[in-house]
């Protein structure tokens, strides 16, 4: 049997080109160019697969997607683009296309995705589809998450996926890298999305009220604990909660939270009522979660149960073509923050930034970006703005790996000391003996006493010498004195 391929596009030349490319024994090939041919000839010539354009003049390739799956949910859409937006991918992905594919097209891959799609179709396996209808378009902006990149597309696609289904879901990797927003991005195309979404990040809160925090508490619990407290789960029952760093969870807490995901129950800390909730989990973490449970920090069976559904973000780094796209984004974010009328970057400024290496990844480049905008005094950010971001991306410290620079720090020192080694000669000729090594006691002091926020005795417990050797030490150096 041939299989039906329909092929719907308003751009003749592309009509022609896949023609060409896929014309032959193997397929059928049914050809339109308007959207409501298309339609008619899903009812009557059941095509197995089609692919569509998403923008077309009448009605857009999504409708068409969306009716096309109504009169045949079998049928398996490759949706095609030349604009390549989250939304879109997130929707049609929604809609139950079975792929989503940007123009220019690659041949292969193309004839690779039909051909996937034609023995899915006809094994009628097939890719479950929405039935209610969408939400009324929400001003996402806040939440707004972008990337065109391969890595993000496939992202997307799998957003809109799983989005709908209460299936649990591990986000994984760096930090800056959007795992927040991409549990934003799920919530926001779930079918939950009016109920509450609450986040709770496992590491900021110390192990003992965690417990309380996620399951609540009854009175007298402890001490602390005057009345009863309701905890999150119980706060956003039907909605979906965050649970962000959920590598730094107890193995106890652990064990409470494996209950609630495979019987929606647990008791409140001090309680023996059982509690059910409804609520779906999105759970996140910069560490591995494998190596923690090699490590047997992190408890096997609950790592199985977070990862159904398993999301692994990219580094900046991997996706350097998403940068000009985050830029843009950010320009306009920030340049309304500030009133500034700034209309983009100039190309100078984009080459220097797609080369350079965000560790922070995303993070690090919206906060680049502010603080170009806040320096910026034209309509167009230039190279000068970055000046201060430079600076410090570039200090006189390499890159120092701790666990490797042994106990004496040597190798730290020694990377910070050879930029500035001549210019400290020159000033301090034939006396820098003294200065620098005054000059290193002296910051590591007034640091120890910043961290210790000024407490003498957490200071000198830190740094391991007395309180009088600190306190001498604090007199000579002046360190407090000008805020006394
Ligand atoms: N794809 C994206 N599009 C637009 N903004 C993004 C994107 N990814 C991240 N951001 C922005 O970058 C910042 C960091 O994102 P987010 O807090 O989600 O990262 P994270 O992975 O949770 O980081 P951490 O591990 O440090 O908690 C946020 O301000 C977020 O709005
Ligand atoms: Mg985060």
């Amino acid at each position: 049997m041939t299989a039906k391929l329909l092929i719907l596009d308003d751009d003749h030349d592309i009509l022609f080109m896949l023609k060409s490319i896929f014309a032959g024994e193997e397929y059928e090939l049914l050809l339109e160019s308007d959207s409501e041919s298309a339609l008619r000839r899903v009812i009557a010539d059941r095509p197995n697969v089609a692919i569509m354009d998403i923008s077309l003049p009448q009605k857009s390739g999504l409708e068409v997607l969306k009716e096309a799956k109504k009169i045949d949910p079998g049928l398996a859409v490759i949706m095609a683009t030349g604009y390549k937006t989250t939304q879109n991918a997130i929707e049609a992905m929604k809609y139950g296309a079975f792929d989503y594919v940007t123009k220019p097209f690659d041949m292969n891959k193309l004839k690779a995705t039909v051909k996937k799609a034609i023995d899915c179709n006809l094994l009628s396996r097939k890719v479950r589809y929405t039935k209610e209808r969408p939400q009324a378009e929400e001003d996402l902006t806040e939440d707004l998450m972008i990337g065109s990149s391969p890595e993000m597309i496939e992202i997307w696609k799998m957003v809109g996926t799983v989005a709908d289904s209460d299936a649990t879901v591990l986000i994984q990797g760096e930090s800056g890298t959007g795992k927040e927003l991409l549990a934003r991005a799920i919530y926001n195309n779930s079918r939950r999305k009016n109920r509450p979404f609450l986040a709770v990040n496992c590491a900021a809160i110390p192990e003992a009220l965690l417990e309380s925090e996620l399951f609540g508490h009854e009175k007298g619990a402890f001490t602390d604990a005057h009345s009863r407290r309701i905890g999150k789960f119980e706060q956003c029952n039907g909605g979906t909660i965050f649970l962000d760093e959920i590598g730094e969870m107890s193995m106890a807490n652990q064990g409470k939270l494996l209950r609630v995901l495979e019987n929606q129950e647990f008791e409140r800390v001090g309680g023996n009522e059982t509690i059910k909730v409804d609520v779906r989990v999105v759970a996140a973490t910069n560490r591995s979660l494998l190596t923690c449970v090699k490590e047997k920090s992190f408890r096997m069976d609950l790592f199985y149960r977070l990862r159904v559904v398993n999301f692994f973000l990219p580094p900046l780094r991997d996706r350097a073509e998403d940068i000009p796209l985050l830029v843009d984004l950010f320009v306009k974010k920030f340049s309304r923050k500030y009133g500034k009328n700034i209309k983009g970057i100039a190309p100078e400024a984009m080459a220097m930034l797609t080369t350079c290496n965000f560790d922070g990844n995303i993070r690090e480049l919206k906060n680049v970006i502010n603080s170009a905008t806040v320096f910026c005094r034209g309509d167009i950010l230039i190279p000068g703005d970055f000046e201060s971001f430079l600076k410090a991306k570039t200090p006189a410290i390499k890159e120092v790996d701790l666990e490797a620079a042994g106990d004496d720090y040597y190798e730290v020192f020694w990377s910070m000391l050879e930029p500035v080694f001549d210019g400290i000669c020159q000033k301090n000729k034939g006396a820098i003996y003294e200065s620098v090594n005054m000059g290193l006691e002296k910051a590591l002091i007034h640091m120890a006493m910043e961290k210790s926020n000024n407490n003498q005795v957490f200071a000198a417990k830190l740094l391991g010498i007395s309180r009088n050797t600190l306190r001498d030490r604090l007199e000579r150096y002046r360190i407090g004195a000008a805020e006394a």
